[in-house]
């Protein structure tokens, strides 16, 4: 069983009167890889912030291993911070950049007393110095985990971009924290980087056994790296759970659009496994909603089967194609609602379709705040103007009468 190591608990935070974290309630556990994912200015700088001690929040607490630490100061805490810019000493060398913090003597070499120090009660504090055989011993492991073995005295100025993160991470970990905190680590590397860094980030937290929490805008690396996400907006929690659950049970409009493709669309739940959308009725594997409770309904678009137009529980008119490689992308007018649907299927431009959706191709989500506000793809068709034009007539809707089960 994982254990509790930090818990953020009613924490807000207000900046000149506008509030940035509202009320958050979060435990991260110990040896978990923990991503905060959100859009910019959503508040996850912040809470890492806090987290590490830089921040004081304006409201509630925060605890480490149960203890609370809201007035323990950065170097007090056993957490460390891996930023986007390296911030790595220019005229040090890889092994004098790692070593830095080694050499500097501490009040406890490691572990708990750290904290016991930062508590009321004042003890005396005694430094502890390390000796340079400790330090070479450290250096020379962490730029094995880092993959640098060989680059001790290499400038950093001479190093990629991949490089210098990973020596930024070796001086991060040199310490040996409990938690390792990233903001954006990867936002300055090429994609094709950015992903081979993902897996050697994986690989060197469960090497350390230490708890990552990890912050990105990218919804693909979260889903890609994470035990856990934590989806937020408006300095407000929106759902946390493992990548599989936030894309495949999203709780809200806001997180099924911000996590892959979606579309939403209104529906009214008729009965438990019974959901109505454009006027007719589907069987889904949904339940426990109120009878005839009005309900947003999630559905990925490549859960939607493409059938002739006589079998379609539902019919519409292409409006754009886009090859993509493994599929396509098209954009589907259903009675001026513009779905996005993936498939392997060719479909021209300007051709009528008919679709088949399954039980479980439908996710049906409590209305919210977000109903309303995300999962119409009207405007992403305009992105493929220059390959979806066409001239298109309104052709008289078949008769729709389609009902599955
Ligand atoms: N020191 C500060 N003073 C005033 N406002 C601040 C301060 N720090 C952050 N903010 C504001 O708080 C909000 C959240 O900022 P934060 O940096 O946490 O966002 P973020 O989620 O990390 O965004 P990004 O993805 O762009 O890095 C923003 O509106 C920001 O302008
Ligand atoms: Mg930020």
């Amino acid at each position: 069983m994982s254990k509790e190591l930090i818990r953020l608990k009613d924490v807000s935070m207000t900046f000149d009167g506008e509030t940035v974290l509202d009320n958050m309630n979060i435990y991260f556990n110990d040896k978990e890889f923990l991503t905060l994912l959100g859009p910019s200015g959503c508040g996850k700088t912040t809470t890492l912030r806090i987290i590490g001690g830089f921040l004081v929040p304006t409201s509630g607490d925060v605890f480490f291993d149960g203890v609370r630490i809201n007035d323990v100061p950065p170097y007090q805490r056993q957490v460390n911070t891996v930023f986007q810019k390296y911030a790595l000493f220019p005229h040090l060398n890889v092994y004098d950049n790692v070593a830095f913090g080694l050499r500097i003597p501490k009040a406890a070499s490691d572990g708990e007393d750290v904290i016991d120090q930062s508590s009321s009660k004042k003890k005396k504090q005694k430094k502890v110095k390390l000796s340079k055989d400790e330090i070479d011993q450290r250096v020379r492991e962490m730029l094995e985990v880092v993959s640098l073995k060989g680059f001790e005295k290499r400038t950093v100025s001479s190093l990629s971009g991949g490089q210098q993160q990973r020596v930024a991470i070796a001086r991060a970990l040199v310490n040996r924290p409990k938690v390792l905190l990233l903001d954006e680590p990867l936002g300055a590397l090429d994609l094709r980087l950015r992903k081979d860094m993902q897996q050697e980030l994986k690989r060197i937290q469960k090497q350390m056994g230490i708890t990552f929490i990890y912050v990105t805008h990218d919804q693909e690396e979260a889903l890609a790296m994470s035990d856990t996400v934590v989806v937020m907006n408006n300095g407000k929690i929106q759902q946390i759970g493992t990548p599989e659950d936030i894309y495949n049970e999203p709780k809200n409009a806001f997180v099924a659009d911000f996590i892959g493709e979606s579309n939403i669309v209104d529906g009214i739940m008729r009965e438990d496994y019974v959901v109505e959308i454009f006027g007719r009725r589907f069987r889904c594997v949904d339940k426990g909603f109120e009878k005839d409770e009005p309900v947003d309904v999630v559905i990925r678009p490549e859960d939607v089967d493409i059938v002739d137009l006589s079998q379609g529980a539902l019919t519409g008119l292409v409006t754009s194609v886009t090859f993509k490689g493994m599929h396509y992308d098209i954009i589907v007018d259903f009675k001026g609602f513009k779905w996005l649907i993936e498939t392997t299927d060719f479909c021209p431009v300007g051709s009528r379709i008919g679709i088949k959706l399954d039980p479980d191709s439908f996710h049906v989500m409590k209305k919210s705040e977000y109903s309303g506000m995300y999962g119409d793809y009207s405007s992403y068709s305009a992105e493929y103007d220059e390959i979806g034009d066409v001239e298109y007539q309104e052709e008289e809707a078949p008769q729709e009468e389609y009902y599955e089960g």
